[in-house]
């Protein structure tokens, strides 16, 4: 870690699958950011514990996640990527953050609102307690900035607001970290309801593509995307299905949606369903290939968890035993 560099933090659940849409916006960006900045990135498999998970999909998946995002072209040795339940200073900060955040602000949040509603069997302690272990991961390495999608910005928010409070009450020891709102390399929408965000649980099989979608079945998708009863290949906004298509396409291929319009002038939606497809499949498969090759080999992947888990560590140390010591926790001399 280079002295005077920026602390940039993320960090991403092991549940369900990515889709290109995650690619465009999180994945890149985060490879985009390692140069740039001292990254931290973690899979945040204590997050996900708060609905329920099935143990060994979880582990499985947690590999997996770390697998595609090295493939993606995250450099093990540019940033610390780990796993968040490996370092223990975050389910310790969190104890103490829990004592300056209170009920009513939590209960407020939106994100538990909407999941007290989708799981309203299993309402834990956990569920309500998610922004503040985020906060606690967030503040742990004096983070500047935090790239989110926009769904977490109240989240991000939040830590401020327990960072600034934390400070008041017990003297300067958080950074107050800034929200970095992703915007994706190109918007992409669901290929059934074209106006929706691509999500990774759509209900609908053939409305996102995932990276890991064989050839066949992301050239089937793309087939079947929703487009509308003109014949004519162009960006606008009453062609949301086209536009989608375009902005996919463009983005995949490194090229304007001019281009990409140019290129397809006078050529029928079929054609241009199935280039869309094939350009998707081609630049996927050297990172599922790539993803593959690395989770048959375990030893690999364990060796960057741990070098990455010892990197997080030694900065989350740092700032916990700051904590410590301002709350008054006794620790002899
Ligand atoms: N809650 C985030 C999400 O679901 C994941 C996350 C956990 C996170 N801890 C974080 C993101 C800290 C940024 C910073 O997307």
């Amino acid at each position: 870690m280079e002295e005077g560099r920026k602390i940039v933090y993320s960090a991403v659940q092991p549940s369900g699958n990515l889709t290109i849409g995650n690619y465009a916006g999180a994945i890149r960006n985060w490879v985009s950011m390692q140069r740039e900045y001292d990254c931290f990135f973690a899979v945040a498999d204590m997050h996900a514990i708060t609905v329920r998970q099935e143990p060994s999909l979880l582990r499985r998946r947690t590999l997996e996640l770390v697998a595609l995002y090295l493939a993606c072209g995250l450099d093990p040795e540019g940033c610390a990527l780990y796993v968040q339940s490996a370092v223990p200073q975050h389910a310790e900060l969190c104890w103490v953050l829990n004592t300056v955040a209170y009920v009513g602000e939590m209960s407020r949040m939106t994100q538990f609102k909407d999941k007290s509603q989708k799981h309203a069997e299993n309402i834990n302690m956990g569920l309500m307690d998610y922004p503040v272990l985020m906060a606690a991961d967030i503040l742990l390495y004096q983070t500047d900035l935090v790239p989110v999608g926009a769904d977490q910005k109240q989240h991000v928010e939040i830590a401020r607001d327990l960072a600034v409070r934390f400070n008041n009450r017990f003297g300067e020891t958080f950074r107050v970290p800034e929200p970095l709102i992703l915007r994706s390399g190109a918007k992409i929408c669901s290929l059934q309801e074209p106006t929706k965000k691509m999500s990774k649980s759509d209900e609908n099989p053939n409305a996102s593509v995932f990276l890991t979608d064989e050839r066949d079945a992301i050239l089937r998708k793309f087939k079947r995307a929703v487009t509308d009863s003109e014949n004519e290949i162009r960006f606008a906004e009453e062609k949301p299905g086209v536009s989608n298509l375009l902005s996919i396409y463009s983005y995949f291929r490194g090229i304007t949606v001019p281009e990409a319009e140019r290129e397809f002038a006078g050529k029928g939606y079929g054609d241009f369903k199935l280039a869309v497809g094939e350009t998707v499949a081609d630049a996927l498969a050297p990172v599922q290939a790539e993803r593959a090759r690395l989770l048959a080999d375990r030893a690999y992947l364990d060796r960057v968890l741990k070098a990455g888990a010892e990197k997080a560590y030694s900065a989350a140390r740092r700032t916990l035993s700051k904590v410590h010591r301002k709350v008054g926790f006794y620790r002899g001399d």
